[in-house]
Order: structure tokens, then sequence, then C-alpha cells
């Protein structure tokens, strides 16, 4: 198994990509700590992974935006763990379409906090470990967004630019200790969120999906949760021991 006796922490493993990814981790062997703002939606990951009867799981609540919080999640979870070998950072918010002119400065904040300043503060708390041990693996869940920018979401590319930006940053910083930094610039994926980056009612949302995101795949077919755990998987693993700094885009072509 790949990831036999590692410890992960994934954030935003209550739905979508990061639930998949918890999922994937703990069929490979780790323990996985399930962290998410929506505890139920997290309860129910667990409660799925003790179903496939592999690895082990525990919720934590946390609003990744928040240091408190944040350095409590890493804390409980490397006093109770002894280690922590991996952490993905996948919670992230949408924005649905926003002239300039409308975007409020809370709602720039709060976009900022969530998918961008989480990536600083998982680092903060997690790197003194990591260190201590020699090794670990960060994992950033970006968007391909953070390359190919769409009209409106102008608060949402801006902070999936900068986790790119941190990634490599981070991955020069810390390479001397053995830890490897890397991010995933997903495409337009079949999860809760995509419906939410378009400003339209319920009826519109399925058609304006298929028009807006579905036609910008040169492949065809949206994202889905399990393509991307597996290009986790893979950027979590030995596998990948040679590579930081990468920013892997699993997006059906539409970075092209
Ligand atoms: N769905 C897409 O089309 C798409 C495309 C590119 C990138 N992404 C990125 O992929 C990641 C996962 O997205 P998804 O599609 O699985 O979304 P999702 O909405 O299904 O899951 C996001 C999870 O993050 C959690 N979360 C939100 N705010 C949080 C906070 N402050 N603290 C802790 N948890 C919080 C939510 O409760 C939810 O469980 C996000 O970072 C997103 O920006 C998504």
């Amino acid at each position: 198994m790949l990831l036999q006796d590692k410890v992960a922490i994934i954030t935003g493993a209550g739905s979508g990509m990061g639930r998949a990814m918890a999922l994937s981790f703990s069929r490979e062997g780790a323990t996985v700590a399930v962290a998410d703002i929506n505890v139920n939606a997290a309860i129910e990951t667990v409660l799925l992974i003790q179903e496939q009867n592999t690895g082990k799981a525990f919720v934590h609540g946390v609003d990744v935006s928040y240091a408190k919080s944040v350095q409590e999640l890493i804390n409980d979870v490397g006093e109770r763990e002894g280690k922590i070998d991996i952490v993905v950072n996948c919670a992230g918010l949408p924005q649905a379409f926003t002239p300039i002119e409308e975007l409020e400065e809370d709602d720039w904040d709060r976009l900022m906090n969530v998918n961008a300043k989480s990536i600083f503060l998982t680092a903060k708390y997690a790197v003194p470990y990591m260190k201590k041990q020699n090794q670990g693996v960060i994992l950033n869940i970006s968007s391909i967004a953070s390359e190919r920018a769409r009209p409106g979401l102008n608060a949402y590319c801006a902070s999936k630019g900068a986790v790119v930006v941190l990634t490599k940053s981070l991955a020069l910083e810390l390479a001397p200790f053995g830890i490897r930094v890397n991010a995933i610039n997903p495409g337009p994926a079949n999860t809760e969120m995509l419906g939410k980056f378009i400003s339209a009612n319920e009826g519109e949302r399925e058609q304006l999906k298929q028009d807006v995101f579905l036609s910008s795949i040169p492949l065809g077919k949206l994202i889905e949760p399990e393509d991307i755990a597996e290009a986790a998987l893979y950027l979590c693993s030995p596998h990948s021991q040679k590579i930081t700094g990468t920013i892997l885009n699993v997006d059906g072509g539409r970075g092209i």
C-alpha cells in the first residue's frame, strides 16, 4: 500500500475532491484526519471510510481561515498520532460571477482567507512537525482558473493564483528539510461547487454548466473527484519523491 502508516490531514474532506482523497488515502493505508468546517459532512466521510474497512480515519472540525482553529487541528493530530506526514489543503470557496465594481471587500477577504491564507496557516503549524521528521508532503488544491482566468471570478482567480506562487515558494524554502510541496489545478469538476460559480437560478444552472464549463474542456468530460484523488495519491506517495514545486493540471486540457 502506497501510504502505509502515514498520517494525513485533508481539509475540505467533507465533500467532493477532499472526500474522494480521504477515501483513497485510507484505502492505501493512511490514517486520515478528515477536517472540514461542516462537521456532519466530515462524519459522513468517516462513515464511508469505515464501510471500506481500510485505514483509520477521524473527524476534526476546522475553519481553515482562522489561525487558532488551524493550530488546534494540527496540534491535536500531531499529539494524537505522534507525527504529520501529509497535509492536503483542499478546502475552498467558490465565487459566483461578480463585476469587480460590485465585489464587496468582505467577500474578497473571505475568498482570500479560505482559499489562500489557509495554505500559509497549515504550513505555519505543520512544518515544525515535518522539519523534526526531516520529511513531509504538502499538497495544495489550486484551480486551472489560476492559469486561465474567467471573467467575473476575479477574487477566486486571484486566490488560486496566490496558491500557485506560494506552492513554488514553499517548495524552495522547504526542500532542504526533505519536505515536498506541490499543487493540483483541477479543471471544472463534477462536485457541489461547480454550479456555485454561476449566478443563475437552479433551473438555468444545469444548462449553463454544460454551456460554460463542459464546452471549455477539450476531452469533453467534467473532472471527477476521483481523478483528483488519483493525482493526489501520486503526489503524496513515494512514487513522486523527486517531485516538488510542480503544478499538475488535471483539467481535461482546459489549460492549453
Ligand atoms: N469544483 C470545481 O469545478 C473546482 C475546479 C477547480 C478547483 N476546485 C477547488 O478544489 C477544491 C475542492 O473543491 P470541491 O469541488 O471538492 O468543493 P466542495 O464544495 O464539494 O468541497 C469543499 C469543502 O470545503 C469545505 N470548506 C469550505 N470552507 C471551509 C473552511 N473555511 N474551513 C474548512 N472547510 C471549509 C466545505 O465544507 C466543503 O466540504 C477547492 O479548493 C476548489 O476551489 C474546484
